[in-house]
């Protein structure tokens, strides 16, 4: 695909800004990623990736010693080395809950005063619908000079863990734009994939803006929708995998993200959730649904300390493996995940805790230290020393495939409340475990 040469300024280098990065270097292009403050800086240049994500050191190294990607903090170098701009800060939550764009507003400024020629500015942060107006106002307070520019919003939809597999073969891109130079620069920028077929999808930059939060909030809605029923089907002595089929089978509803569990985490469902109700509020429109998509999700973790509670009947004392840490499988990312309150919850309890997670117990460490409760272990296997029971919290593939007859060996008690699902309840009651999962029938 080297034949896609274009030169891209990324500013940012966290998780959207280097998968972009990276991932635009390795179709051709000559790519400066943009990162302000320095402590990374050294690391990125050698080609270590800051962030736990398959394949992105590979493919950083590979481009680095290619010669297709540098990093620099210096905005000035950044905003002179490119026409095309892509904006890749953080768009955190604020206290109220709305997305905190004090880092989109000073990109912008800085781009005014260092803009030396035409510029495409595009917004890859999640931003609230009708941004694209205020940086497009802050640029013209803050400009030295009339130098033309365009603003664009092209969203993203990677999925932790998949990132790259998502950015290299997009279902879609979505593109907002309101000029034909800034939709021939797209065109240009995604040649390699829409020669493959894959659809360009050009629409007003609000379009695209709003398109990025009704996205995520509709798969966030798809999960509170299955583990809604699951509470139903769990009582009523009914499969919800069964269920989840049936309802997938229709493609226009389709299987993807009908798998019930605790509910959902990370840095992008909860945050956009909140933040699409808010926005909503400030035109006058009440999200009424994605108030109660959220309140469903919250609950997901209380519902499931109960389960633990009505499994072991008191937790204070009793020996508890937990499994997995991260919000979702193959990342490191803690942010939102339901573990924590898990873990907070049992903690309080007086439950002592063994944990375990193939990556992500770093992170966690942080915000629950060892204590004499809590104690974090390299093999999962040990974590099961005398345990009354394990929690599965992460559908990690190495916990599916964990050896089952090790497990129940070390363990005093063979109970396993799975919040994910990942065993088939019939066959862990053949292999002697009392195994409580979601949504289906309780198997003893
Ligand atoms: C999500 C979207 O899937 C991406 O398209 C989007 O680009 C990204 O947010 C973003 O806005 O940057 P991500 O947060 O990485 O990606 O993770 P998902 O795969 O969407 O999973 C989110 C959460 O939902 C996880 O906690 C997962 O365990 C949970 N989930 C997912 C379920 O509980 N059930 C399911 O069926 C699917």
């Amino acid at each position: 695909m080297g034949e896609n040469k274009l030169k891209i300024t990324v500013i940012g280098a966290g998780y959207v800004g280097l998968v972009t990065g990276v991932c635009l270097a390795d179709l051709g292009n000559e790519v400066l990623c943009v990162k302000k403050s320095i402590d990374k800086l050294d690391e990125l240049n050698k080609g270590m990736s800051p962030i736990y994500e398959p394949g992105l050191s590979e493919m950083l190294q590979k481009n680095l010693e290619e010669g297709r990607i540098n990093f620099s903090n210096k905005m000035d170098e950044g905003v002179s080395f490119s026409d095309i701009i892509f904006v890749c800060v953080g768009t955190p939550e604020s206290k109220v809950g709305k997305a905190d764009l004090a880092q989109v507003e000073e990109v912008a400024r800085q781009i005014a005063e260092e803009m030396d020629s035409y510029k495409l500015i595009i917004e890859k942060s999640t931003v609230p619908v009708n941004t694209h107006k205020l940086i497009k106002r802050t640029i013209k307070r803050y400009a030295r000079n009339n130098l033309e520019f365009d603003i664009a919003s092209n969203p993203e939809f990677l999925r932790e863990g998949f990132a790259i597999h998502d950015f290299m073969n997009p279902d879609r891109i979505i593109v907002g734009v309101e000029s034909k130079r800034a939709e021939e620069l797209f065109k240009e920028i995604y040649k390699p994939f829409t020669e493959n077929g894959n659809v360009l999808i050009i629409r007003e930059i609000a379009a695209a803006e709003i398109i990025k939060y009704a996205s995520n909030s509709f798969l966030a809605t798809k999960i509170s929708y299955i583990n809604m029923l699951a509470d139903l089907c769990e009582r009523a002595n009914i499969d919800i995998n069964m269920v989840a089929e049936g309802i997938g089978a229709d493609k226009r509803i389709g299987r993807d993200f009908l798998n019930a569990g605790i509910g959902y985490g990370g840095s992008c469902l909860p945050k956009d959730v909140k933040a699409f109700i808010n926005i909503a509020e400030t035109y006058g429109v009440n999200f009424g649904l994605l108030k109660e998509i959220e309140k469903i999700n919250i609950n997901r973790r209380r519902r499931f300390l109960e389960k633990v509670e009505d499994i072991l009947w008191i937790t204070k004392n009793k020996k508890i493996a937990v499994w997995g840490l991260s919000f979702k499988p193959d990342t490191d990312d803690i942010r939102e995940t339901p573990s924590l309150d898990i873990v907070k919850g049992l903690r309080d309890d007086g439950a002592n805790l063994k944990l375990y997670d193939p990556e992500a117990m770093e992170n966690f460490k942080k915000l629950i230290p060892e204590n004499s409760q809590i104690e974090y272990l390299n093999d999962k296997y040990d974590t099961l020393i005398d345990a009354d029971a394990l929690l599965i919290i992460t559908e990690w593939k190495e916990f599916k495939r964990a050896d089952l007859n090790k497990v129940k060996e070390m363990m005093k008690l063979p109970i396993i409340v799975d919040g994910r699902n990942i065993f088939e309840p019939a066959l862990m009651k053949d292999q002697g475990f009392e195994y409580y999962s979601i949504g289906r029938n309780i198997v003893s």
